[in-house]
């Protein structure tokens, strides 16, 4: 019971989400649990499937997708009531899993994010009707300074989507298969990027924070804020996982070329959470 409540969030922590655009939660996960979910990394990043993305020198992995279909732990994690709870009182409806990706942003490799919005990317390829998604971050290293953290621009979510053009992304001289039209979504190159003089009135306006957070941080954010991250020269891995929910009342319309559904999931069913203690239960039979 007291842990029920501990993954509600408070008025204020609702009221600094709809502020800002964010929210951190620190202390969500304990070692123990952050261990068992690094553990399956390297799995993971060794698997050469098309879930798998690159960094553009071609070794290191950036991301890999939707393997909370697959890996039990990461389906675990996908419904931790830690995540699913603040998911149902955010969107104030059931949820169901959207995507689910782990951004690896290793150490000395790990590449950009340039500024961006999140859902002019849903609205645009997937006909998602309305920004009633959140993205739920859960920090597998320590994030700071040095290893590529997240920047916000924090209120910048008001803005509502900002309707920027298509940026040209991905390298002429590769085939669809080598280089699918969805990947310029998850490259450092990004196709609806910010403009450096965009970013500056933004930046002018609300101001910019970096964050910095222990492992078993989680960070809750708006899919409409503007957020970018710097490459890591440090030697510290910046691992995390984001899961975004969407509204069981937000399915998107149908669009002409659907990307595949490790990235968009057609699964509409509500997520049921799990217990608290999920992560650690050496036997858990899923249904
Ligand atoms: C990051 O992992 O640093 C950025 C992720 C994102 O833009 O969603
Ligand atoms: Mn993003």
């Amino acid at each position: 019971m007291v842990y029920d409540l501990m993954m509600q969030l408070t008025k204020e922590q609702i009221q600094n989400y709809n502020d800002n655009g964010f929210v951190l939660l620190t202390e969500c996960f304990s070692k123990a649990e952050v261990q068992r979910m690094k553990m399956r990394l390297p799995g993971l990043f060794a698997e050469n499937t098309p879930k798998r993305v690159l960094e553009e020198q071609g070794k290191t992995v950036r991301s890999v997708h939707g393997v909370h279909t697959t890996d039990e732990i990461f389906q675990r994690l996908s419904r931790h009531p830690q995540l699913v709870k603040p998911a149902i009182q955010l969107l104030g409806s059931e949820v169901y899993i959207y995507q689910f990706k782990i951004n690896a942003k290793a150490a000395f490799k790990g590449d950009v994010w340039e500024w961006h919005q999140d859902y002019i990317f849903w609205r645009k390829e997937d006909g998602l009707p309305t920004p009633r998604i959140v993205n739920i971050l859960v920090c597998l290293d320590d994030m700071n300074e040095f290893n590529g953290p997240l920047f916000f621009i924090p209120g910048s979510h008001r803005e509502g989507m900002i309707d920027v053009m298509a940026q040209k992304t991905s390298n002429q001289s590769q085939t669809e298969e080598e280089c699918p039209a969805w990947m310029s979504n998850f490259t450092a190159r990004l196709k609806y990027s910010l403009n450096q003089e965009l970013v500056g009135d933004l930046v002018s306006k609300y101001g910019t924070y970096s964050i910095k957070a222990p492992a078993g941080s989680v960070l809750l954010f708006d899919s409409n804020i503007v957020h970018a991250s710097p490459n890591n020269i440090s030697p510290f891995d910046r691992a995390v996982v984001i899961v975004t929910y969407n509204s069981i009342e937000n399915i998107p319309l149908p669009v002409p070329n659907p990307r595949p559904e490790f990235l968009v999931s057609r699964y509409y069913r509500p997520v049921e959470a799990l217990s608290e203690d999920n992560l650690l239960i050496e036997n858990l039979i899923l249904q």
